[in-house]
């Protein structure tokens, strides 16, 4: 065979970016951007995906329409594990309960998050240490907590994934003036370093962490400070591509981090923000 006929041999590239048997948990998985990658991890094969928030009711609803999707994997299932990622204690509670239904896991998608907007003088202690605990502490403990499922059938050939959600936020800095995040984009600067981190020290255990760094995506979250800040339109209108995050934006990187074809991304940062953290200040 020539050298061009023996460079043109990737192996099995169909299905480079499927996910086919791949058990999941989504932490914050109830709506947004957390239920958008959960319908994409379904979609791209998944067999079984956990998903996890306080509010069981909002669970089960999630893993109801998951479960009804018509393009889903054959006999894959969509599983609601209500717990509160605030508490070490809650975050075992999850573990233990995804430990009953499955032997391992091969995707964390630690999502869950919170926000705080407030003046420079007025910024609450409270909610600082809310925002921190559940955006930076809580990553890392949910992380310690399923290492043991996620390393299970981990190799170096076949890496586990933890995909980690933080924001431009971290990158940049966040909203300031009435609305200011300071401890929001705090939180998320720590957490990709944090991923970063992580990616050093269980890499070598056969699990790849990564982190996300959306712009302005429509969810429950961002919806009340995307008004503040003069609404959806005026925001899509100073972002390079001209638009908002999408739903398949975020279901897509993620199946990606996920995949295959991600198989030597480690300890990076992904932006998805239309390029908005680029043209900061320029229309
Ligand atoms: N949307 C954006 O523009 C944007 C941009 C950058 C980064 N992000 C990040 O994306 C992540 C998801 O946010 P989102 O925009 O999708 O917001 P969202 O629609 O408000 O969803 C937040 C999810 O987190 C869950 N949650 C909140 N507190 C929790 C806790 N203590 N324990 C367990 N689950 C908890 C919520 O469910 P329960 O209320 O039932 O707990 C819900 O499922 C966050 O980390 C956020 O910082 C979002």
């Amino acid at each position: 065979m020539g050298s061009a006929q023996q460079d043109v041999q990737l192996q099995d590239f169909g299905t480079i970016f499927s996910l086919e048997g791949k058990v999941a948990v989504v932490t914050g998985g109830s709506r947004g951007l957390g239920l958008h990658v959960a319908s994409g991890f379904m979609q791209a094969g998944c067999s079984k995906v956990y998903i996890t928030s306080r509010k069981a009711k909002a669970c089960e609803e999630a893993v109801a329409a998951l479960n009804a999707l018509p393009n889903k994997r054959p006999g894959a299932e969509a599983i609601s594990v209500p717990a509160d990622s605030s508490k070490i204690s809650e975050i075992e509670r999850l573990a233990a309960e995804v430990a009953k239904t499955t032997d391992h896991v091969d995707i964390l998608f630690a999502n869950a998050g919170a926000s705080w907007g407030a003046p420079f003088e007025s910024h609450p202690e409270s909610a600082f240490s809310k925002v921190m605990d559940l955006n930076v502490k809580s990553v890392f403990y949910t992380c310690q907590k399923f290492e043991p499922l996620l390393k299970k059938r981990a190799s170096v050939d076949n890496p586990s994934r933890i995909i980690v959600t933080a924001s431009v936020a971290g990158l940049g800095v966040g909203t300031l003036g009435k609305n200011a995040t300071f401890s929001y984009s705090a939180s998320k600067a720590a957490v990709l370093h944090l991923a970063r981190n992580l990616a050093v020290e269980l890499g070598p255990r056969g699990i790849l962490t990564n982190a996300i760094a959306p712009g302005f995506y429509p969810t429950k979250m961002a919806s009340g400070l995307m008004e503040l800040e003069g609404g959806q339109e005026a925001l899509a209108a100073e972002v390079p591509n001209r638009r908002l995050g999408h739903p398949e934006d975020i279901a897509g990187l993620v199946v990606f981090l996920s995949s295959r074809a991600s198989s030597h991304i480690n300890g990076a940062v992904i932006t998805t923000d239309g390029g908005s953290l680029l043209s900061r200040g320029r229309l």
